[in-house]
């Protein structure tokens, strides 16, 4: 295990963003943890030698780097999949923290198993997938999770944590919160179905499929749709850097929908958990840098917002992170100002 020091994230951040990290770290199996935690000065005071701050990267597809990382940044490239057990009905899967997450889906779909094909193509590592509970095209990583296994940073103990004590929600969970980076991801435990279970009530792969007349026989049909509508409309972080969502949706009461909807009758809204779910990418598509335009395709010096997907923000080459920052602070005004909701990054700020 090479502990490097000043080391370039620009290739481990899909932002493409150029920052060194004072210490960086590649962990490949479990004993690296082992040996990373015992180091004497690490576990000093639960914190570190390499300096009082630890980041963990997987795919680095959900962080924005504004400056330097001055303390120690851990690549988790812990690998394997297997199958733990299985029955008539379902499969047990353990997956490493430092898999791609598409892979997984590969494999899982490739057996005829149910449960994440609507969450083809998101970009990141497995270990990533609780941090914020992946969700897309209607399935989130909740419905198959059955626990996860970390590193406490600060006792060196490995820990199981069931699906219920991750405390998972909107993008969210206890990792992002209470526990953030106080473990260490290693593993993750899904159980998939063998048996139909397929998933396309939401509308975008509903028109889809339909409109392609596909019939499900697989859940690799359900894959394949899902990755044709996210290439045609999110762009390749290795052609245009960017992080996916930059924001998260805004949750909301119905009073406030009311309220809302008096000004703007056209405003789309979606009814889950007795909330509703108003898409950020509207919001952002309808206002604008200035009066009359749309934040959607703007482009100001070397970021911009995606043509087909308001949500996302791009890094036409050579941004900084900082310039990404004060770009999405202009885009969050300019909705708190016309329709008075706060819009939240979904991407981490470091
Ligand atoms: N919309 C617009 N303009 C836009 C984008 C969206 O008006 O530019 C509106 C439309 O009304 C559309 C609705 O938003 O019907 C929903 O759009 P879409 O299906 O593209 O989903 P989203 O809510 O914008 C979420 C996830 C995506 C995920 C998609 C598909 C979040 C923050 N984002 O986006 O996740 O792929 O659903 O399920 O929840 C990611 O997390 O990085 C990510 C890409």
């Amino acid at each position: 295990m090479q502990i490097h020091k000043n080391y370039n994230l620009s290739k481990l951040n899909t932002f493409g963003i150029s920052v060194n990290a004072k210490f960086f770290v590649e962990i490949h199996n479990e004993t690296d943890v082992k040996e990373l935690f015992k180091m004497e000065e690490f576990s000093a005071r639960g914190g570190s030698a390499f300096g009082e701050k630890k980041l963990f990267l997987g795919g680095g597809s959900n962080v924005l780097f504004t400056k330097d990382f001055d303390g120690l940044v851990i690549l988790n490239k812990l690998k394997g999949i297997e199958i733990l057990n299985e029955d008539l009905e379902s499969v047990t899967i353990r997956c490493m923290g430092g898999e791609i997450w598409h892979d997984l889906v590969t494999f899982s779909v490739k057996r005829g198993l149910w449960g994440i094909e609507n969450l083809a193509l998101i970009p990141g590592t497995v270990g990533a997938a609780p941090m914020q509970n992946i969700g897309a095209y209607g399935a989130e990583l909740q419905n198959v999770l059955q626990n996860v296994e970390a590193f406490d940073l600060t006792t060196g103990e490995k820990r199981i944590f069931k699906r219920e004590e991750c405390k998972l929600g909107y993008r969210d969970s206890i990792f992002k919160n209470e526990l953030k980076d106080k473990y260490f991801i290693t593993a993750v435990i899904l159980t998939l179905s063998k048996l139909e279970n397929k998933n396309i009530t939401y509308k975008i792969l509903e028109e889809y499929l339909k409109k392609n007349e596909i019939e499900i026989k697989g859940p690799k049909d359900i894959s394949d749709a899902v990755a044709a509508i996210r290439k045609n409309k999110l762009p390749d972080p290795a052609i245009i850097p960017n992080a996916g969502s930059f924001f998260k949706n805004v949750f909301i009461g119905k009073e406030e929908l009311r309220k809302l909807q008096k000004n703007f009758p056209q405003i789309p809204y979606f009814e889950e958990d007795g909330m509703v779910k108003v898409p950020a990418g509207w919001l952002i598509e309808h206002c604008g840098p200035r009066d009359g335009t749309s934040w959607r395709g703007y482009r100001l010096g070397n970021v911009g917002v995606h043509e087909k997907q308001a949500l996302v923000l791009v890094n036409y080459g050579g941004a900084t992170g900082e310039e990404i920052s004060l770009f999405a602070d202009k885009i969050i005004s300019d909705v708190k100002e016309k329709f008075g909701l706060k819009l939240v990054p979904e991407v981490n700020l470091i």
